[in-house]
C-alpha cells in the first residue's frame, strides 16, 4: 500500500468519466496491496463482482449502477427501443454475476425504472436519457454514504462507551461507499470516543474479516481483534461482547436475513449468552418480495475456495466434496432489531418493516 495514505483515502467504488471506467479498489489484494483497477467492459464488471474484487451488498449494487451507465452510454441508437433493449440485455447480464445480495438487482431495477420513465414514458432522447441514467448512478452511490451515517446514528443508540463488539464479514468502508453498515456505528462512535472494543470474526473461507474488517478498523485506529470464527462463542462466554453488529445480503419480509455463512452460528450463540444481536440494513437490502429466509437464492461458490486459495499447499486431499455455500440465513427470532436509514425494525417484522419501507415511500 501506498505509505502516504490510509485506507480511507481511497475510494471502494468510482466513476472515473476521464478513462470511462468503474474503478474499485481490487479487495483480493487487500491487506496486502491497495491497487485501483478500472473496469471498463460488461464482461470485465461482471468478473470484478463474481470474484470479490468488489463485494459486500451495497458496494455491489454501486458498481452495477455505474456499470450500467458506463455501457450504455457507449451505445450509438438514436431510436429509444433499440437503445432500451441493449440495455436490458447489459442489465441481465450483470444480475446474474451474483445472487443473493439484494442491491445488485436492486440498482439495476432502479437504474431500468428511470430509463423507461425517461425514454418511454416523458419520450425524451437517447442522449437526454443517458444523461438521466448517469445523475441516477451517481446518486445511488451519493445516497449511500448518507444511508449508512444514519444506520451509524441510530446503532450508536444501542451501544455504551467501552462496549465489546462483534462483527462478521466485512460490512464496512470496503462494502459500501463509506461508513460501512455494520461498522457506521463504530466508526461515528470513535470520532465521539466511545473507546468500542471490536472482535473481528476472520469469517471462513474467504477471510473479509480477517483481509478486510480487521484491516480497515485497525488502519482506521479502532481497537480491533481479530478472532477466529470458532473463538466467537468463547469471547462471549468471558463477557466480552455486549452487542453484535452485523451487516446482510438480503432481509426477507418476516425479518429473516441472509448474511455471509457463519452469522447465523454468531447469532445462536450470542442468544445463548443474552447478547442483542442486530443487522444493520439500509432499505435497499430490504426484500419485501421475499416472504422468508427459506426462498433466498444462496449462492454456492467453487470448492477451491475452501480446500486451496489461501494455502501454499492444498489443506485436503485433492477430490474431497466441499459445501461451500457463501452465505447463511439468520432466524428472524435471533435478532433483536434491524437496523436502517429510517430507524430501528422490531419484532414483529412483517409489520416493522412495512412501516419502514412505507417511511421510504413517503420520503421519496
Ligand atoms: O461475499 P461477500 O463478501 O460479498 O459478502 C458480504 C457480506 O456478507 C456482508 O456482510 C454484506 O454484504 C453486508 S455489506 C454492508
Amino acid at each position: 500500500m501506498d505509505d502516504r495514505k490510509t485506507i480511507k483515502d481511497f475510494e471502494t467504488v468510482a466513476l472515473d468519466e476521464e478513462r470511462d471506467a468503474v474503478v474499485i479498489i481490487d479487495q483480493t489484494l487487500l491487506p496486502g496491496r491497495t491497487e485501483l483497477i478500472s473496469l471498463k467492459t460488461a464482461q470485465e464488471i461482471w468478473d470484478a463482482i463474481y470474484l470479490l474484487k468488489v463485494r459486500g451488498a451495497p458496494a455491489i449494487g454501486v458498481t452495477a449502477a455505474l456499470g450500467i451507465y458506463l455501457l450504455t452510454n457507449r451505445i450509438q441508437e438514436e431510436d429509444f427501443e433499440r437503445f432500451y433493449q441493449k440495455f436490458r440485455e447489459y442489465k441481465e447480464y450483470l444480475d446474474s454475476s451474483r445472487p443473493t445480495a439484494v442491491n445488485l438487482s436492486w440498482a439495476l431495477r432502479r437504474m431500468e425504472k428511470i430509463c423507461l420513465q425517461a425514454g418511454r414514458a416523458e419520450k425524451k432522447s437517447v442522449e437526454e436519457v443517458k444523461e438521466i441514467l448517469r445523475r441516477e448512478a451517481l446518486l445511488i452511490r451519493e445516497e449511500d454514504v448518507e444511508v449508512c451515517r444514519k444506520i451509524g446514528e441510530y446503532g450508536l443508540t444501542l451501544v455504551k462507551p467501552g462496549d465489546g463488539i462483534l462483527t462478521h464479514c466485512n460490512a464496512g468502508q470496503l462494502a459500501a461507499v463509506k461508513y460501512g453498515t455494520a461498522t457506521a456505528p463504530i466508526y461515528l462512535g470513535q470520532e465521539r470516543g466511545y473507546g468500542f472494543h471490536v472482535f473481528a470474526d476472520e469469517t471462513r473461507p474467504l477471510l473479509q474479516g480477517a483481509r478486510l474488517t480487521s484491516y480497515e478498523l485497525f488502519s482506521s485506529g479502532v481497537d480491533v481483534t481479530l478472532i477466529c470464527d470458532n473463538m466467537s462463542a468463547s469471547v462471549m462466554s468471558k463477557g466480552l461482547v455486549q452487542t453484535v453488529f452485523v451487516g446482510c445480503d438480503r432481509v426477507a419480509a418476516n425479518g429473516d436475513t441472509a448474511n455471509k455463512i457463519g452469522t447465523s452460528l454468531v447469532a445462536i450463540a450470542a442468544n445463548y449468552y443474552k447478547i442483542p444481536v442486530y443487522v444493520c440494513a439500509p432499505t435497499s437490502t430490504i426484500d419485501m418480495e421475499t416472504a422468508t429466509g427459506e426462498d433466498i437464492h444462496i449462492e454456492q461458490r467453487p470448492g477451491e475456495e475452501v480446500t486451496k486459495m489461501w494455502y501454499q499447499e492444498p489443506m485436503a486431499p485433492e477430490g474431497v466434496k466441499v459445501h461451500n455455500p457463501a452465505f447463511d440465513v439468520t432466524d428472524h427470532r435471533l435478532i433483536a432489531g434491524i437496523v436502517t436509514e429510517y430507524g430501528i425494525a422490531r419484532a414483529p417484522y412483517t409489520e416493522s418493516l412495512r412501516a419502514v419501507m412505507e417511511k421510504k415511500r413517503k420520503n421519496s
